[in-house]
């Protein structure tokens, strides 16, 4: 962890809570609230995948919006009006987790670049941001779709260092995302996985060795890394 100047954050279910959205609605969704929700992330994820192998690339609000169409469809629910949009508007302004913010303040207070590298488009990104009060926490919030290319493609990794100037080793990248983590491990950044529910181990291959179970034990882990070097 020595060389490391920035922490690079993932946004979907590492800084924002993809869930909150439909928990938001719980109710009018019904008693399949979190299958609705666990299939919606799912198939946005796929699409974001299938399409860039498909050489198909939209934008993830694009995708957003698709998936939900099919999780809606597959559980009868495509017809319940106003449902859609209402949860299109929560994904918007999505929560964060409630960790996040001073966990970006106490890695800049030890002196760490903070930064946002989604798949998630710009304008999502924003809203989402402002909602939580974390954009003037963050040094740079970076999203694919400039390059127009989804992570785990290297690429995406790359825009990281280009716009923040450092070496992949000098980046320690964080997500709750293990196949994001793989991408990035691969690419030779130093890897955080912020484990919540504590899912088994994936990607071994990408030399995945650091894992926290929130994202406070992060600040802790990183600020004790920056004290043993001072
Ligand atoms: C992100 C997603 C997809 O890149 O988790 O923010």
């Amino acid at each position: 962890m020595d060389s490391i100047r920035a922490c690079v954050f993932d946004a979907y279910g590492t800084l924002l809570d993809v869930h909150s959205a439909v928990k938001r609605y719980a109710d009018l969704v019904g008693v399949d609230a979190t299958v609705v929700s666990a299939l919606w992330r799912q198939r946005q994820l796929e699409y974001s995948w299938t399409r860039t192998m498909m050489g198909r690339y939209a934008d993830f609000w694009q995708l957003t919006e698709e998936s939900l169409d099919f999780a809606l469809l597959s559980h009868g629910l495509a017809g319940r009006v106003g449902l859609k949009e209402r949860l299109l508007e929560a994904y918007f302004e999505l929560d964060a987790y409630p960790d996040a913010a001073e966990t970006l303040q106490a890695l800049r207070e030890h002196g760490f670049l903070t930064a946002i590298l989604s798949n998630g488009s710009q304008g999502m990104l924003q809203a989402a941001l402002k909602a939580s009060n974390l954009t003037d926490l963050l040094d740079v919030c970076i999203s694919v779709d400039e390059i127009r290319i989804y992570k785990p493609d290297p690429r995406a990794y790359q825009l990281a260092c280009d716009r923040l100037s450092v070496s992949p080793q000098e980046i320690c990248f964080v997500s709750s995302n293990a196949w994001d983590l793989g991408g990035a491990g691969t690419f030779g950044f130093e890897t955080i996985r912020v484990n919540r529910l504590n899912g088994p181990q994936e990607y071994a291959f990408a030399a995945l060795r650091h894992q926290v179970q929130s994202l406070s034990e992060l600040a802790r882990l990183l600020g004790d890394s920056r004290a043993a070097r001072t």
